[in-house]
């Protein structure tokens, strides 16, 4: 009983003084699903990848090899955000997909980061901010602002593929490690737009 009473007054002390803690519980449901979401993306693309290959369109390829490790950078600094607020985060439920030409590849990637863009993390950032989560409103932008680049690039690649230019779609593709951020050969800068991080820790595909 004696403890009871103990603890019941060491929480009041803490609630009087601002000291309680109220897990953001929106922004880690969010985490959760981005979590999964960002882990099927990533082994999505990497079957894209090898589709793409067959059909002897290595620069698209490439490029979704790209994706690929983007996608799994987001999951991963999702995960490191819930571990610090106390989840508890296992292997990721990867979701179904169909792997069809890459024509059709190119269309269904499309539609996944515009729905991500306009839709999904949009939603995830807006609790981030109520929640006063700032670690996952910071992971939440930096996929989203990724996954906006990432529909820009296939669009590119449908275009290139349609008009017979697959040839000179960019071939080199380059990831910052920290956020995600992918960048073409023609758009490489010396830093991580979104993060700062240098060029020289970026990881190539080429
Ligand atoms: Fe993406
Ligand atoms: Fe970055």
């Amino acid at each position: 009983m004696k403890k009871i009473v103990l603890s019941l007054m060491v929480f009041g002390a803490f609630s009087l003084f601002g000291f309680s803690q109220t897990k953001p519980v929106k922004s880690i449901e969010g985490l959760k699903a981005a979590y999964n979401g960002e882990s099927t993306a990533s082994a999505k693309y990497a079957k894209f990848a090898e589709a793409a290959k067959k059909e002897g369109l290595n620069n698209i390829a490439k490029m979704f090899l790209a994706t690929s490790q983007a996608e799994t950078i987001h999951a991963n600094n999702h995960k490191k955000v819930l571990t610090k607020l106390g989840e508890t985060v296992g292997a990721p439920v990867i979701g179904n997909f169909d792997v069809k030409t890459t024509a059709e590849n190119l269309v269904d990637a499309s539609k996944g980061e515009s729905y991500e863009v306009t839709f999904m993390y949009p939603g995830f950032i807006a609790s981030a901010v109520a929640e006063k989560a700032d670690g996952a409103k910071k992971s939440f932008s930096w996929a989203m602002d990724t996954e906006k680049k990432h529909n820009d690039f296939y669009q590119k690649a449908l275009a290139a593929l349609k008009g017979g230019n697959e040839k000179t779609f960019p071939g080199e593709w380059y990831v910052c490690p920290v956020c995600g951020n992918t960048y073409d050969v023609g758009t490489l800068t010396n830093e991580c737009d979104f993060c700062g991080t240098q060029k020289a820790k970026y990881v190539i595909f080429k």
